[in-house]
Formats: C-alpha cells, sequence, structure tokens
C-alpha cells in the first residue's frame, strides 16, 4: 500500500478529487490531510470522507518534527500539496527527497514565485493578455514553483476571459489530471 499524505490551506476541492479518485484503490490510499489553517475547508471534506485531518502551526512547519512524526505515524510515501501556502521546509525536503510535489494553476515557469497564489495567478495571466494557461505539477525543491516539471496540461484564454473563467477552465484540468499524474508517480 502506498499512501499519500495531502497539504492544503484552503477550500480542499483537489484534496476531496484525489481521495475520491483513489477511494476504491487498493494499492494507493490519501491517509491523512494536513493544513495550517484550522478554519480551512479541507477539514470538512476530510470529515466527511473519513480521513483524518491534522493543523499546524506555522513554526511546527518550519522546525518540522511534529509533521515528519505524523508523517510517519502514516507510513507516508508521497506528500501532495493542494493549495498548500506554507513553504516546505528543509527538514521536510531532506526526509522526502524527489517525494513531494505540489500544483501550480498556471504554465510555469510564467505566473509563478512569491505571491503567486490563488486568484492572484488568473488575474496576471488575464492582464498579460496570455492566449493560454493552466497547470504545472512540479517536485518541490527550496525554491517557489522552482522544481522539475512532471506535468503540464493546457487550456485556451480567450480574449473575453475573466480570472474567474480562467480559474474555473484551470480548476477542470487539474480536478482530470493531477490524481492521474499521482497514480502515475506512484506505479513506477
Ligand atoms: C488550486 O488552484 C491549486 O492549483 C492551487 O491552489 C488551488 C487550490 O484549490 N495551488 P482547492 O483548495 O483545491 O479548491
Amino acid at each position: 500500500m502506498k499512501n499519500i499524505a495531502i497539504l492544503a490551506s484552503g477550500s480542499g476541492s483537489n484534496a476531496e478529487n484525489i481521495a475520491r479518485y483513489f477511494a476504491d484503490n487498493k494499492n494507493i490510499n490519501v491517509s491523512v490531510i494536513l493544513s495550517n489553517n484550522p478554519r480551512a475547508g479541507v477539514h470538512a471534506r476530510a470529515n466527511t470522507l473519513g480521513i483524518p485531518s491534522f493543523t499546524f502551526t506555522r513554526e511546527e512547519f518550519v522546525e518540522a518534527t511534529p509533521i515528519l512524526k505524523k508523517l510517519a505515524e502514516y507510513h507516508i510515501d508521497l506528500i501532495v500539496l493542494a493549495g498548500f501556502m506554507n513553504k516546505i521546509s528543509e527538514p521536510l525536503l531532506k526526509a522526502f527527497p524527489g517525494k513531494i510535489i505540489n500544483i501550480h494553476p498556471a504554465l510555469l515557469p510564467k505566473h509563478g514565485g512569491k505571491g503567486m497564489y490563488g486568484m492572484h495567478v488568473h488575474e496576471a495571466v488575464v492582464a498579460a493578455k496570455e492566449k493560454e494557461s493552466g497547470i504545472t505539477i512540479h517536485y518541490i525543491n527550496e525554491n517557489y514553483d522552482e522544481g522539475a516539471t512532471i506535468f503540464q496540461a493546457t487550456c485556451p484564454v480567450e480574449p473575453t476571459d475573466t480570472p474567474e473563467e480562467v480559474a474555473n477552465k484551470v480548476h477542470a484540468l487539474e480536478y482530470l489530471h493531477f490524481p492521474k499524474v499521482i497514480e502515475k508517480l506512484l506505479t513506477l
């Protein structure tokens, strides 16, 4: 059995989508959800799905010992960031080399880096008059949005599209591809 930990700070729609995708899989399981935000929507989703979820403070994420303990408790093989707003600290990176992945809602290296999260990304895409946007699934390293790319998918951006419309197209790509990419990584 391969165990996934999902780290999420917000609504958690990707976390739920991934958990549902693997619900009947005998070899891959979403075992635990960790967040830095006790009010994040992802906790309610975890509760409905019957997946344990825990909140850790920013300091605990930086220091990492309590996180590493929790990840060991659930025998975690892969850490999946799905809308996680905290930086991943050195001890976590060292403990899970090549085993932490993130999804970014644009085509990196464009529209990534510090401050580029949530609607800011889609606003930047529209402001730059991009003809396409999409998703980038990538490994995490010590810099924001700079780890090696694993997978990208694109969607068209029309000149009349609002940031919300771009966000909807990008979310559709996330739901379609993120679980499949995770499955592939865990069955290599
Ligand atoms: C997603 O768009 C993801 O790409 C980004 O944060 C968003 C999280 O949305 N990193 P949700 O919490 O999964 O609904």
